[in-house]
């Protein structure tokens, strides 16, 4: 089976958030389910200074008004296209924004142009490549779908199945409906069961629409985004499409996180030898100006500071954490005001609360591995990947019980620790007052030191890794490709 993934970022090539390391790492896990997969990602600055052995396969001139090209080569271990448009691409700042923080005003057609080179390499444009499916993540790839659609219509052709995988509903890719014309739509797919979504066009809409199959990253979150209160006005067309929607839990990369051979902690360590995390725990102490104290665990946050992440209950619930004798240890980057709180919060309390404003891969491993409690309180939370990192470096997830975090933490209550079942702790929404019962009970159970022991070696033996949503994947590939 070959199939097609066509994202707007892939770790370790171009990363603003969990999209990228998914997009990085099913491609390898699907190739051991027999599924061969190439990458389709924008030619930004950073991928094509990254790309091996590139070959230009494709004259795409012009595109969207400038000169373009396709490249096939290899980077970390992918088989990539790579859409080279200078006019589009080459340009500083994040895969959405300019340096000022603002929306490239020409998003429509940066992402369109990416959707429609799917499509086209989904139609056979390129001779001895012709994918059984097109797998889209997210709005900058929701058109891929549309156009395969509407071309196999208008050509009576058969085209390839496809996947529209939501990582966020939150953000749809919503264009004023002057741009049809401009991005290649057909006047007919201006319509309720086309690209339209409240009187304009829809990127991510028409993806939900028209691909044979629909997923998103959790079970939870994919029966959350069919009710009025998660659906962020798409829930009754989720509602309509069915049985087509379901619910993928994310994996991680087990080779890249891995504390046994991990090359941004100070020693190994794994579930039966825990003495290396140790040295993690004084790493991380002294890295972000935080003193020992046992009487309580040190909280860890890796996140972006967004109100999705629920990061103001945080600052709420501060003078709880700190009662407790409990330390923070912040890395995260995002709104201004956000930041702005946790600056305060660490000027007033020094020695307690430690903070790294800004993006750093390798803190955020030794996060992982030298807190004690990885806090992840989402109002919404699609899937979540940190709390799947803290599971396998030891840390507890103290998380709120919605989307994927519901489905990936077992709330070690009474009745689990019984089982033998607890991961860590889930609390029921983002609010201070829920927040701050979560923190009484991670105190309690800090206090009982052999259960969280158990509670720590449950999470570190739990699989994290991708084999099983591979599995799920390619099953769903053979669906959408018509082959069972
Ligand atoms: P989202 O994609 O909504 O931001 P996820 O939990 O799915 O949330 O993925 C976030 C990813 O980004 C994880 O790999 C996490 O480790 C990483 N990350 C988030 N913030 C930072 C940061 N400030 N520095 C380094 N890595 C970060
Ligand atoms: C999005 C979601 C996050 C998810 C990630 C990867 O960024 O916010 O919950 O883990 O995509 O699917």
């Amino acid at each position: 089976l070959s199939a097609l993934s066509v994202a707007s970022e892939v770790y370790p090539l171009i990363k603003t958030g969990g999209l990228a390391d998914v997009a990085g790492a099913l491609p390898g896990a699907l190739a051991a389910e027999g599924v061969a997969t190439r990458v389709l990602l924008p030619g930004y600055p950073a991928v094509l200074a990254a790309l091996r052995g590139a070959e230009a396969v494709l004259d795409l001139n012009p595109l969207f008004g400038g000169a373009a090209r396709l490249l096939a080569g290899q980077a970390a271990g992918l088989d990539l296209f790579v859409l080279d448009a200078p006019h589009l691409y080459d340009r500083p700042g994040n895969p959405y924004s300019g340096p000022d923080g603002a929306d490239w005003p020409d998003n429509p057609q940066r992402f369109a142009a990416l959707a429609q080179v799917a499509a086209r390499l989904g139609q056979g444009a390129l001779p001895g490549f012709l994918p059984d499916v097109v797998h889209a993540h997210d709005w900058q790839a929701g058109l891929a779908p549309a156009y395969l659609h509407y071309a196999a219509v208008q050509s009576s052709t058969r085209r390839p199945g496809t996947v529209m995988t939501v990582h966020n509903l939150a953000f749809q890719g919503q264009c004023d409906r002057a741009w049809l014309p401009t991005l290649g739509l057909p006047p007919e797919s201006w319509a309720i069961d086309g690209v339209e979504s409240y009187g304009g066009i829809g990127f991510l809409k028409a993806g939900l629409q028209l691909a044979d199959r629909v997923t998103t990253v959790s079970p939870t979150y994919a029966a959350e985004i069919r009710t009025p209160a998660g659906g962020m006005g798409l829930d009754g067309l989720l509602r309509f499409r069915g049985a087509a929607v379901s619910g993928i839990l994310n994996g991680i990369d087990t080779t890249v996180w891995n504390p046994a051979d991990d090359a941004h902690l100070p020693a190994p360590y794994s579930a039966d030898a825990l003495a290396g995390r140790q040295a993690s725990r004084q790493a991380l102490r002294s890295r972000l100006g935080l003193i020992d104290d046992d009487s309580g665990p040190v909280v860890g946050i890796v996140s972006r500071l967004s109100w999705q992440k629920g990061m103001d209950t945080v600052l709420q619930a501060l003078p709880a954490l700190l009662r407790h004798g409990m330390r923070l240890a912040v890395l995260g980057a995002g709104d201004r005001d956000l930041q702005d709180g946790f600056a305060r919060a660490a000027a007033a309390n020094p020695g307690r609360v430690g903070l790294h404003l800004g993006y750093d891969e390798g803190l955020a491993h030794l996060i992982q591995a030298g807190c004690d409690a990885l806090l992840v309180p989402s109002r919404f939370e699609p899937c979540g990947l940190t709390q799947l990192c803290a599971l396998r470096y030891g840390a507890l997830p103290v998380v709120t019980r919605v989307g994927g975090l519901a489905d990936t933490v077992i709330d070690a209550n009474e009745m689990a620790l019984a089982a033998g079942a607890g991961t860590g702790l889930q609390f029921t929404t983002a609010t201070p007052d829920a927040l701050e019962a979560a923190l009484d009970r991670l105190a309690v159970l800090w206090r009982d030191q052999a259960a969280w022991r158990r509670v720590q070696h449950n999470g570190m033996t739990s699989d994290v890794s991708w084999a099983g949503p591979a599995r799920r994947y390619a099953a769903l590939y053979r669906e959408a490709a018509g082959l069972v």
